[in-house]
């Protein structure tokens, strides 16, 4: 039986006073996975921020069922510096820092774990690479297996296709199907094709969050959730999302 992992509840935030989540609730359950679509500046990526703590809640009640340390982020954007000495094994490695405390020496089973996250990323070529010498997507596969080596109850994905190449963005969804044998994925994208084929329900975000019990959605409910920029940017939406209007 799937278990709630984490309740969302009714909750108002923002930056300074914009408002930017009002009246947002939903409940994440062990086996979803859920596609959170919405406009530039919806708050996606804020809602996100919300569970994850980083943006206080104004009102309103986030319930974490897991511990913190068991939900995987891959951001939107990192902030990794750059110019800081450590090789892609390090980025993976650090993301057993939750469990273990960043003062621990790891173990060889998790350089293992490291070595088969990069291996299945298509990255272990790379692996004792200096970060400051990486590409866009390869940082962002190093980022993924940073998020996957703690086995999280929840994955969270803030755009992965950003970066990555078409290849490997489709290797990359039916890893993630995979995943989601063990684990919730709560991914962001713009791409409504990628939504409706490879998450189990939609949330869109605007301000407001609709959530749809499938994946898919009409155009109409996409115009009502004042979700448009799909409408607009994907001119031939798959017909498995945006059912026809009838006119
Ligand atoms: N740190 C911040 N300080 C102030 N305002 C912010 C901050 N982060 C986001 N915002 C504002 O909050 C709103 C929502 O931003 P958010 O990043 O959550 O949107 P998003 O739906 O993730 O957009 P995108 O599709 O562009 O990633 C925007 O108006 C943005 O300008
Ligand atoms: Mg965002």
């Amino acid at each position: 039986m799937p278990e709630t992992i984490i309740s969302i509840k009714n909750i108002h935030t923002g930056y300074q006073n914009q408002k930017v989540l009002d009246n947002v609730s939903l409940n994440i359950n062990s086996n979803d996975f859920i596609g959170v679509i919405g406009p530039n500046g919806g708050g996606k990526t804020t809602l996100v921020k919300s569970i994850l703590g980083s943006v206080p809640l104004w009102s309103g009640e986030i319930t974490l069922n897991i511990k913190k340390s068991e939900i995987g982020y891959l951001p939107q954007t990192n902030d990794f510096d750059k110019q800081f000495p450590i090789i892609v094994g390090d980025v993976i490695l650090s993301g057993l820092s939750g469990k273990k405390g960043i003062w621990k020496r790891y173990l060889n089973n998790d350089i293992t774990k490291a070595q088969e996250l990069a291996e299945q990323a298509g990255i272990s070529d790379i692996f004792k690479k200096p970060i400051g010498k990486l590409s866009g997507g390869q940082m962002q596969r190093a980022l993924l297996c940073r998020a996957l080596i703690n086995e999280p109850k929840l994955l969270i994905l803030d755009e992965p296709g950003t970066y990555v190449d078409s290849k490997f963005e489709m290797k990359l969804y039916d890893w993630l199907a995979d995943l989601n044998k063990n684990m919730a994925i709560l991914m962001i994208s713009h791409d409504l094709g990628t939504i409706s084929s490879k998450v189990k329900t939609i949330a869109c975000v605007n301000k407001h969050l609709h959530y749809h019990e499938s994946n898919k959605i009409t155009a109409e409910q996409l115009a009502h959730y004042e979700c448009p920029i799909q409408i607009i940017t994907h001119g031939e939406v798959p017909h498995q999302v945006l059912a026809k209007h009838k006119h």
